[in-house]
């Protein structure tokens, strides 16, 4: 298990952080991201997709009517997953996640600790707290 710990200070400056996290989230990884709404996981996944020349941080939108985005990039295939609404096994199921995982893809589950099965297939989880207007703490667990 190896924890980094980061805090932010302005939207940029996480998108920045999300980029230079893309070089540590070499494919195949299914990553968790954890922390209420407003903490800035949408914001870190906008960086992290730059990162994999998947998507400019504009294309980057909350996956919240689809639930599942998807940016392909030269060698990786970024899935972001947004499970806020999503209750119940059958509703996930629908989401055909397993058929996402492969060797080139890198997952990006928002609220992904609602299910079990996410808190033990995760390869790294990334907690993001809200510490005041602009500042956010950002830990990044991997094992
Ligand atoms: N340091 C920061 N890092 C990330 N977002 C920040 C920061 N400071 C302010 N914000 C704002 O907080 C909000 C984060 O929203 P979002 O990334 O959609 O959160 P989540 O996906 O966790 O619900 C955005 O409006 C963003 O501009
Ligand atoms: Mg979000």
């Amino acid at each position: 298990m190896h924890t980094q710990e980061f805090t932010t200070h302005s939207q940029e400056e996480t998108i920045a952080l999300g980029r230079r996290l893309a070089a540590s989230l070499a494919p195949p990884k299914l990553v968790v991201l954890r922390g209420e709404l407003g903490a800035g996981k949408t914001t870190l996944i906008k960086g992290i997709a730059e990162g994999f020349r998947a998507a400019s941080e504009e294309d980057v939108t909350s996956p919240t009517f689809t639930l599942v985005h998807e940016y392909r990039g030269p060698e990786v295939v970024v899935y972001h997953i947004d499970l806020y609404r999503v209750d119940t096994a059958r509703e996930l199921e629908t989401l055909g996640i397993d058929d996402l995982i492969s060797e080139n893809s890198v997952l990006l589950i928002e609220w992904g600790e609602k299910f079990a099965r996410f808190a033990r297939e995760r390869d790294v989880e990334i907690a993001l707290e809200r510490l005041g207007e602009n500042d956010r703490r950002i830990k990044v667990e991997s094992r």
